[in-house]
């Protein structure tokens, strides 16, 4: 049987991603028990996590089964992901090793892998994800890669569904925010492709140079014009918050600049407005749209401490859905 992976929301077809955010919806009822018991799931982190870590060990032991964590280079091996090297430099042990090993303990391999190169066109491959998955024999599930954060989108998704009811028509705004690091796309444009997948009006605002990829743009107005639904780019961050029914601030780098941090530096600077304000908030539809983030957040830096503690704000329901919508992804690859 061929196995079946998760990389990226738009790998699954519209009606399998229904399917997984309305088992998420059983799970989050408390209507689910069991359907992982003997189940490992392996988990890889290259790189930190809060939500992502406890969410996953949480979804297993829930169902019965268990995780483990590795974290290369602090307590197992350093991780060499460069299929051609020579290892005699510090690295130690090579994904195609440690993809074939853990494909012999566990039921599914769980990766979470930054961009760290210095070059886009080599990172926006996202090599490391897709790699992992190339040589483990059971489902790869991709909890953050250089292009993609599919179980993020899958969160953003129900906690859209949660507070706006028909999602159709709506209007979705993500917008680029201030950060004093330039950090990865691939929660952005899951967030938009999330949004995409709802039918809804998506409006990306970001200001000039901070497009994200070009392949990310033509995913998300295919899915969008798949699902009734709009893409739209704009500077104009105010115009497109007004009437807005969900608003995401989150800080990416710019991709022209990316291994650049001096030049990326100069691109951010007098951009510190690009943040979400109670003002921002009161120019959403009737007052009332929500504001969502992917967490950590940089209080007062993206988002205005009123507005993350203020009755608008999604931010711990969509933290939460985390656990709910892998709880559903982990049933449907290995229950
Ligand atoms: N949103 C998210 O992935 O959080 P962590 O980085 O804490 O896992």
């Amino acid at each position: 049987m061929t196995k079946r992976d998760f990389l990226a929301m738009e790998d699954w077809s519209p009606e399998q991603i229904d399917h997984l955010l309305a088992l998420a919806v059983r799970c989050k009822r408390g209507e689910i028990d069991g359907g992982l018991v003997k189940k490992v799931l392996a988990m890889v982190f290259m790189d930190p996590s809060l939500r992502t870590r406890a969410s996953m060990e949480t979804a297993m032991f829930l169902h019965g089964g268990h995780a483990l964590c590795l974290e290369p280079g602090k307590g197992s091996w350093a991780l060499e992901t460069d299929l051609d090297v020579v290892m005699d430099g510090t690295t130690v042990e090579h994904i195609i090793e440690m993809a074939r090993v853990l494909s012999r303990y566990a039921d599914a391999i769980a990766v979470r892998s930054f961009p760290k190169g210095s070059d886009w066109g080599v990172e926006r491959a996202d090599h490391t994800i897709r790699n992992f998955a190339r040589y483990s024999d059971k489902p790869v599930i991709n909890l953050e890669s250089s292009r993609r954060h599919p179980c993020q989108g899958l969160a953003d998704a129900l906690t859209l569904r949660e507070h706006l009811g028909e999602t159709r028509a709506k209007r979705f705004v993500l917008m680029w925010a201030w950060h004093p690091k330039a950090l990865p796309t691939a929660v952005p444009a899951s967030a938009a492709i999330a949004a995409a997948h709802l039918g809804m009006q998506v409006t990306i605002a970001r200001p000039a140079g901070y497009d994200l990829d070009r392949d990310d743009y033509a995913t998300i107005r295919a899915l969008a014009d798949q699902r009734g639904g709009s893409l739209e780019v704009t500077d104009d961050v105010d115009g497109a918050i007004d009437g807005a029914h969900a608003v995401y601030p989150k800080a990416w780098g710019s991709l022209a600049h990316f291994g650049n941090p001096e030049a990326e530096r100069a691109g951010r600077e007098g951009k510190r407005d690009w943040r979400l304000t109670a003002a921002r908030m009161r120019m959403t539809a009737g007052g009332q749209g929500i504001a969502m983030h992917c967490l950590p957040v940089r209080r007062n830096v993206e988002m205005d401490g009123e507005v993350l503690d203020g009755p608008q704000s999604a931010v711990i329901d969509e933290a939460e859905n985390r656990l709910h919508v892998q709880r559903a992804l982990l049933l449907e690859l290995i229950g």
